[in-house]
């Protein structure tokens, strides 16, 4: 089976993409190539972040590699905060803040809608691939929910009447972006496997 490193920190995702990519690939983290150090994520977009933390890996650490870089988009807030997510009211990068400081801005706007957006960047056999997954969905008049994570207790998916932080992870991971995402690149992967 193939090895691919997936350039991510966080462990909770790791997990998932290891679920999502069983049979197809084997993953290791930074962790197991011996990757500590701060990978630079800034170019301003989700495809430019993740084929940035991509190629970080590949040419420094030589192996073939994939990353992500995902954050909710707010039509009426002319798409923000987009790759500002994570510290959209300031470094700290405070989910609570953050989803206060959305909530505040939001206020008397009737449109509600937004999106949440992954985009995995995948560097193999020195080609370069990309996989999105969006997921639309109302923003909430306030936080509900204490699961998830990030703005999870605002964001209502089309379909459905609870929160991503009320349906719980099992319902959430089966339709969100970076499941949508995943997907793809997964397919993706057992085509060349084919
Ligand atoms: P990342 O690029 O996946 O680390 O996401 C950047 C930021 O976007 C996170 O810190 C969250 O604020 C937000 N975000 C991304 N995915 C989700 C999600 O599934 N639920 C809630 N917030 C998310």
């Amino acid at each position: 089976m193939r090895t691919l490193v997936f350039a991510t920190n966080n462990l909770h995702k790791l997990a998932e993409m290891r679920q999502i990519l069983s049979g197809e690939v084997q993953i290791l983290s930074l962790a197991d190539i011996e990757c500590r150090e701060d990978i630079p994520e800034t170019a301003g977009t989700f495809e430019g972040n993740a084929l940035m933390k991509a190629r970080f890996v590949k040419e420094r650490y030589g192996y073939d590699c994939f990353a992500d870089d995902s954050g909710l988009e707010v039509e009426s807030l002319d798409f923000a905060p987009g790759v500002y997510s994570a510290r959209y009211a300031g470094e700290a990068h405070n989910s609570g803040a953050n989803t206060d400081k959305l909530l505040s801005e939001m206020q008397g706007k009737s449109n509600r809608r937004a999106r949440f957006r992954t985009v995995i960047a995948l560097i193999l056999d020195g080609g370069e691939y990309m996989f999105e997954g969006v997921i639309n969905g109302l923003i909430t008049e306030e936080k509900r929910g204490g699961g998830g994570f990030g703005y999870d207790p605002v964001f209502v998916p089309d379909g459905y009447t609870q929160t991503f932080a009320e349906m719980g992870d099992g319902i959430k991971n089966n339709i969100s972006h970076r499941a949508l995402a995943g997907r793809r690149l997964s397919i993706f992967l057992s085509n060349c496997n084919a």
